[in-house]
C-alpha cells in the first residue's frame, strides 16, 4: 500500500487528529510533514482526551511508527514536555523518529514573531506565537538551525553566533528587546541532545524503506488548505505548505508514492486568526455555532471565528490538493437548524464567482451566495451508518459531496472514535 496524505480542507481545525488517530491501528507510520506547536491535533478516545501539538496522532496506536519529518519546525523544549506529559499517561513515544533535517524554533524566532506581530498593529496575521513565522524565514535564508547541528557544538555555536549578529541588532535596535546571548542558547540546546538522540533519525529513508516493504504511510498534514502560504489568504496564512504537495517535500518521498489523498472538512466553516472569510458569522448565530461545536483553540484558547460552509473553498482544496476522498466532521454540531446555509458560489463587486477570485482584493470583496437546505432535528451522535441519519442529514451530505467535487468517505458525528460512519473504506 502507498502513501496516504490527510490534508485540512479549510483554515485548519477541522478534526484532523480525529480522522488520524482513527487510521492509526491500520498504517504503520504516521508522518507529520510542516507545521510545528502552532498545531493543536484533538483525539478522543473513550473518556480520554489528548491534545497534540508536534507529536503525530499515530503516537495513540501502539503498533504506529510516528514520525517528525523533515518539514516540521521544532520547539524542544514543548516537544520534550510533551512527550513526558504523554508518556505520564500511560502513552509509550519509544518509537517516534525524528528528522535530523528538521529546523528548530528558537528563542528569537518566538521572540521575533511577538514583536512583529505587535508592530503590525491592525494588520497582524493573528499568529499563534510560536515562532513558526521567523522559523521557517530562516530555513529559506538559510540561516537555519536543524536537528543535526545539536551533535555538534562547535558547528550551533557557530551557527547561532552568525545568525544572532543581525537578529539581535533587529531585536534590540529596531524592537528595542534585549538582545540574545549566542553562548547561553548553545547550551541550552547541546543539553536538549542526549535526550534527543534516541528519536533521531534518516526519516526519508525510513519511510523509503518502510514504503519498498508494503508498509501503509499515513501523511499527516497540519493547519489546512486556506492557510497555506502558496495557496492560501496570504498574507494571512502560517509560513508551510500544508497542501499536499507539501507532503512530499516535508516527508521526502516522491509524488508518486502518493495513492489517496484525504481531504477533512468541516460541515461548516471556522478560521482562527486575522483574514478574509466570506461565510463568516458576527452574529448570535455565530456565537451559537461556536458554543455548539466547541469552537475554542486547542494552541491558544482563542475564540473561533464561525460561518457556514463554503463550497468554492472546498472546490478549490479539492483541486490543489488531488483530493480523492472527503472526510465530512461535526455534521452532529448542526442538529436542531430548521435550514441550513450553504454557500455556492461568491459575489464579487456584482459579478457571480464560481471559483476562488484571482486577486486578494477581489477575495476581500467576496459576498456568499447561499442555497438553503433543510435541517434536522434528531441527535444523530449514535449513528453507526448513512441510512441511520435523518433523510435531511444525508440529503446535506449528499449535497456538499456534489458541490466539493469529491466523494465523502467518512462522516465525524461526535468527537470519539467510534463516533463515525465509514461510508467507504479509507484505506
Ligand atoms: P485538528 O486541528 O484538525 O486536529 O482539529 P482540532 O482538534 O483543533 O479541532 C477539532 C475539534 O472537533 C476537536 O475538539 C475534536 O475533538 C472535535 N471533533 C472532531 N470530529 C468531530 C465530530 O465529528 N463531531 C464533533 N462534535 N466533534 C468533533
Ligand atoms: P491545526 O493543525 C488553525 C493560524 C493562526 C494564524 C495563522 C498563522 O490545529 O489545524 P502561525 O502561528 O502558524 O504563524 O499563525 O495560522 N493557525 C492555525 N489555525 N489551526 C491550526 O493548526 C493553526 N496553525 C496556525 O491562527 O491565523
Ligand atoms: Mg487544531
Amino acid at each position: 500500500m502507498p502513501a496516504i496524505v490527510l490534508v485540512g480542507a479549510q483554515w485548519g481545525d477541522e478534526g484532523k487528529g480525529k480522522a488520524t488517530d482513527l487510521l492509526g491501528d491500520q498504517v504503520q507510520f504516521v508522518v507529520r510533514y510542516q507545521g510545528g506547536n502552532n498545531a493543536g491535533h484533538t483525539v478522543v478516545i473513550g473518556d480520554e482526551k489528548y491534545a497534540l501539538h508536534q507529536l503525530p496522532s499515530g503516537v495513540l496506536s501502539r503498533h504506529c511508527v510516528p514520525v517528525i519529518g523533515n518539514g516540521v519546525v521544532i520547539d524542544l523544549a514543548a516537544l520534550l514536555e510533551e512527550i513526558d506529559e504523554i508518556e505520564a499517561r500511560g502513552v509509550r513515544c519509544d518509537k517516534l523518529l525524528v528528522s535530523a533535517n528538521a529546523h528548530l524554533i528558537m528563542p528569537y524566532h518566538r521572540a521575533l514573531d511577538k514583536v512583529s506581530e505587535r508592530f503590525l498593529g491592525k494588520a497582524k496575521i493573528g499568529t499563534t506565537g510560536r515562532g513558526i513565522g521567523p522559523t521557517y524565514g530562516d530555513k529559506v535564508a538559510r540561516v537555519g538551525i536543524r536537528v543535526q547541528d545539536l551533535f555538534d557544538p562547535g558547528i550551533l555555536q557557530q551557527k547561532l553566533e552568525l545568525t544572532l549578529r543581525d537578529k539581535n541588532q533587529l531585536l534590540t535596535k529596531v524592537y528595542n528587546r534585549r538582545g540574545i546571548e549566542a553562548k547561553r542558547v548553545a547550551q541550552e540546546f547541546t543539553g536538549y541532545a542526549e535526550r534527543l538522540r534516541p528519536y533521531v533519525a534518516d526519516t526519508g529513508l525510513v519511510i523509503g524503506q518502510a514504503l519498498d516493504a508494503g508498509a501503509n504511510v499515513l501523511l499527516e498534514g497540519a493547519q489546512g488548505t486556506l492557510l497555506d502560504v502558496d495557496h492560501g489568504t496570504y498574507p494571512f496564512v502560517t509560513s508551510s505548505n500544508p497542501t499536499a504537495g507539501g507532503a512530499c517535500v516535508g516527508a521526502g518521498i516522491g509524488p508518486t508514492r502518493i495513492s489517496k489523498v484525504i481531504g477533512i472538512i468541516k460541515a461548516y466553516t471556522t478560521r482562527v486568526g486575522s483574514g478574509p472569510f466570506p461565510t463568516e458569522l458576527t452574529d448570535a448565530t455565530g456565537e451559537w455555532l461556536r458554543a455548539a461545536g466547541g469552537e475554542f483553540g486547542v494552541t491558544t484558547g482563542r475564540a473561533r471565528r464561525t460561518g457556514w460552509f463554503d463550497a468554492v473553498i472546498a472546490r478549490y482544496a479539492t483541486r490543489v490538493n488531488g483530493i480523492t476522498d472527503l472526510f465530512v466532521t461535526k455534521l452532529d454540531v448542526l442538529s436542531s437548524l430548521d435550514k441550513i446555509p450553504v454557500c455556492v458560489a461568491y459575489e464579487v463587486d456584482g459579478k457571480r464567482h464560481d471559483d476562488i477570485p484571482m486577486t486578494q482584493t477581489e477575495f476581500h470583496h467576496a459576498r456568499p451566495v447561499y442555497d438553503y437546505l433543510d435541517g434536522w432535528a434528531e441527535d444523530i451522535s449514535g449513528a453507526k451508518a448513512l441510512e441511520d441519519l435523518p433523510a435531511a442529514a444525508q440529503a446535506y451530505v449528499r449535497t456538499l459531496e456534489e458541490i466539493s467535487g469529491a466523494r465523502v468517505s467518512a462522516i465525524g458525528v461526535g468527537p470519539r472514535r467510534d463516533q463515525t460512519i465509514e461510508v467507504n473504506p479509507l484505506l
